[in-house]
């Protein structure tokens, strides 16, 4: 019997008296679908706790860090609340996740920090009437409206240049940022320039300095490669007078999705501060992470029934309730996703397709897969689904979004109500 401390890659697994079947910590997933339907969302409390934690205490010096969760990897309110209370701070993207951390925890306000390339005068009002922590200021195009709406405001912005280091980031190309082909940051080569003439704004307080380059990053090198980059920067303004307190190294920490035996969640965040602090060496400063998937992901699964079984010319395609708008990863990314049986049946493994109900061919959740017997009305649970599920479902085919429960101990909450139709209409006008 594993120990409460055991490190867990997943909180899911199966009974182990009387018939096999599939449990989130102490709770049944078919007790979960009884009492809450399909598709529901179901995330570990404590796998999320237990992830912050190893992120928290995996550091290799002593130096000040604070890690900020990335809101968009999953934003349900309960989530951020049970992060913030660890202490947690927030990377937010939008001003719709800036209200969120307001309503979920308004004293982790000024633990925030503001990214994305895109944010309006609005948003940045409201960044700076909430005092957040920082900026992370993309274009200086933006460090020119940041400045000017201080200055309006009468409230000073704290600013870290979030800097685009040129290195490849061995991951899928749609979330890959870091080389100087894509949209994101500010050349290196352009910061000290931009921090120096920042300093003529009396509204303007340099606070540090940022880079993200990616996501879903399997291996320490990058980031290492990525943070020597930032902090020889960090050295060259120092020497023009210019003193930086923090470096934020982003987020981007992989999961193993296909071979999570093989997953040692412990060793790789430790691998990955440790090439954080090699790159930072002995510089002054304080650490920003900001990770969102390593906390999230394996603590959720996406519970579905299985509505048909449909054998074609070629294939058997496993039918379920979930679809893309749902779980959008394997069309996106063509992302893997274990997908386990919620009460396996006895037989032989078949190659199947396992999809969803919306009019696209691209709504599958897994092609080719070998999986046990599977019938019209069993659950099965699509795993590593706790990141970019629910935070990237939507209405298509005017499908309602799923319900999401947060199990602790024997206890499951929901968080999150399943969308009725009516919902889906609230905002359309006829006239
Ligand atoms: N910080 C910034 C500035 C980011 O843009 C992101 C993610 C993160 C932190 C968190 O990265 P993480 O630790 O979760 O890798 N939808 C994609 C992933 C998109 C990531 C976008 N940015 C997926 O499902 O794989």
């Amino acid at each position: 019997m594993a120990s409460p401390q055991a490190i867990t890659v997943r909180p899911f697994h199966y009974s182990s008296t009387g018939k096999p079947t599939l449990f989130c910590g102490q709770r049944s997933l078919e007790s979960l679908a009884r009492e809450h339907g399909t598709p529901l969302y179901v995330y570990s409390a404590d796998q999320i706790r237990q992830r912050f934690h190893l992120f928290q205490q995996s550091a290799t010096t002593s130096r000040q860090t604070l890690i900020c969760y990335a809101v968009k990897a999953n934003s349900a309110l309960a989530i951020l609340q049970l992060l913030a209370a660890e202490g947690a701070g927030f990377d937010i993207v939008s001003g719709g996740e800036l209200e969120r951390v307001r309503r979920a925890a308004p004293e982790a306000l000024g633990r925030v920090v503001f990214s994305g390339a895109g944010k309006t005068t609005e948003e940045i009002d409201l960044g700076i009437q909430a005092e957040i922590l920082a900026f992370h200021v993309e274009s200086e195009d933006e460090l020119s409206l940041l400045a000017a709406r201080a200055a309006r405001l009468r409230r000073p912005a704290r600013f870290s240049l979030r800097v685009n280091p040129d290195v490849f980031a061995q991951t899928h190309p749609y979330i890959s940022t870091g080389l100087s082909e894509h949209k994101f940051g500010i050349p290196i080569a352009q910061a000290r320039r931009i921090y120096r003439a920042a300093q003529a704004h009396r509204w303007l307080q340099p606070h540090g300095v940022s880079v993200h380059i990616g996501s879903q990053i399997c291996s320490a090198e990058p980031f290492g490669a990525a943070i020597q980059r930032v902090a020889r920067l960090v050295r060259q303004l120092a020497a023009d007078g210019i003193v930086l307190q923090s470096v934020d190294a982003g987020g981007g920490l992989g999961i193993d999705y296909e071979s999570p035996r093989a997953f040692d969640p412990a060793a790789t965040v430790s691998a990955y501060r440790q090439a954080i602090e090699q790159g930072l060496g002995n510089l002054p400063v304080s650490l920003v992470l900001e990770p969102g998937r390593f906390l999230v992901a394996q603590a959720g699964a996406l519970l579905t029934r299985v509505l048909y079984v449909k054998k074609n010319v070629r294939r058997t395609f496993v039918i379920t309730d979930a679809g893309m708008n749902d779980l959008i990863r394997p069309a996106l990314y063509e992302a893997y996703h274990e997908i386990l049986p919620v009460a396996p049946r006895t037989g032989r493994t078949l190659p199947v397709d396992v999809v969803g109900p919306v009019c696209e061919s691209g709504d599958f959740f897994a092609r080719n897969r070998r999986m046990p017997p599977v019938l019209p009305g069993d659950l099965v649970a699509v795993l590593d689904s706790g990141a970019y599920g629910m935070a990237q479902s939507s209405n298509y085919n005017t499908r309602p979004r799923p319900a999401e429960v947060l199990v602790q101990g024997r206890e499951a909450r929901l968080i999150r109500r399943r969308e009725s139709i009516a919902d889906l209409f609230a905002p359309e006008l006829l006239p």
